[in-house]
């Protein structure tokens, strides 16, 4: 599987394991998923101070963490901060100040039970923020050796520039959704002055910015769709989408589950893409798809599948 350098001295899969739906697994299950996953190459592993609500996907794995300690060393951590929820697990206010970023990367550490992140994310933007206050968190963040470096995710261009433009640490990623059930981030690039239906740009070109500016894109919900609740895998909602990875799938001895890894992995600008299944054998089938070199002529098969008809 290829590999990203999200900095020179962090060489990242090009696979992530997602660790949103974790707490699905008991703790022998999420032994042999974690443990599969570093067997097919997977380094990296996302995680935000939300998931599985207040923290419960972080605890457990920090609890596996613990009964598995040689096995640090060959992960990459991240995390993410910035959403604020209530007990029924809503979003209730976005927040990027200071004490709120600090206190959330403390409660991550604890609970994974480590020492530092690999990368911190902003989960979702703040319109509220003060680019200098997130700058001077960073800063004491990277200082205090809690923290490697620094991405942000659902952002588009103006506003991680403006935050770019007050922090020296250079933003590493943006985690985005993206995949063949979501594919607002290429649809414009298409259809670029035309009237024709996808053709607006409804997220300020973030694509080529973050091409242009050395940040790696990580695919989020690459499996989802936002037209539906649950997946769009085997959905009779989208049959053709369904028939186009079957046939690209079956031309490449992939299978559907890989002709999505490889239709985001033949993505020029070499994204990371975060799978949040919690079955192996999936993940297995996710994997072998990631170094597939599809034709120019397959990918746009997939891609125009659904109503997406090229111009
Ligand atoms: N930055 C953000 O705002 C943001 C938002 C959401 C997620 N994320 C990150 O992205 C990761 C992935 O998100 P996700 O879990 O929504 O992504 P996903 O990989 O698109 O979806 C995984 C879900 O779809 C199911 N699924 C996948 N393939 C399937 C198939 N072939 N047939 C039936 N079901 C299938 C999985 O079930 P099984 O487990 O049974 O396979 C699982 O419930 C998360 O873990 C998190 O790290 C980030």
């Amino acid at each position: 599987m290829y590999t990203i350098s999200l900095t020179p001295d962090m060489q990242a899969s090009a696979l992530v394991l997602g660790c949103m739906r974790l707490t699905r697994l008991t703790g022998s299950e999420l032994d042999q998923h974690l443990k599969t996953a570093l067997e097919l190459g997977i380094n990296f592993f996302d995680h935000a101070d939300i998931y599985g609500g207040n923290g419960t996907c972080e605890r457990h794995f920090g609890e596996w963490l613990r009964a598995n300690p040689s096995l640090r060393s060959r992960m990459l951590i991240q995390s993410k901060c910035g959403i604020v929820q209530n007990e029924a697990r809503q979003n209730v206010a976005f927040d990027f100040s200071f004490g709120h970023i600090i206190k959330s990367v403390e409660n991550s550490l604890q609970n994974l039970g480590i020492e530092q992140l690999d990368a911190l994310l902003l989960h979702r933007p703040d319109v509220l923020f003060e680019p200098e206050e997130v700058a001077a968190a960073f800063d004491e963040l990277y200082a205090s050796g809690k923290v490697r470096a620094f991405g942000v995710s659902n952002m588009h261009s103006r506003q991680i520039e403006l935050l770019q433009s007050a922090t020296s640490h250079k933003l590493i990623a943006n985690q985005l959704q993206f995949g063949p059930g979501h594919t607002g981030m290429i649809d414009h690039a298409l259809r670029m002055n035309t009237t024709l239906p996808f053709a607006g740009d409804f997220d300020s070109a973030t694509l080529d910015y973050c091409r242009l500016h050395g940040m790696t894109i990580q695919a989020w919900s690459p499996f989802q769709s936002r037209l539906i609740a649950g997946t769009y895998m085997d959905s009779l909602d989208f049959p053709e989408l369904n028939a186009a990875l079957e046939a690209v799938g079956r031309k490449y001895g992939i299978t559907k589950n890989g002709a999505v890894a490889a239709w985001i992995a033949r993505h020029p600008a070499k994204m990371q893409m975060i799978a949040g299944t919690m079955n192996t054998q999936r993940l297995r089938e996710i994997a072998a798809g990631m170094d597939i070199p599809l034709s120019r002529e397959d990918w746009y098969r997939i891609y125009s599948s659904e109503g997406r008809d090229l111009p």
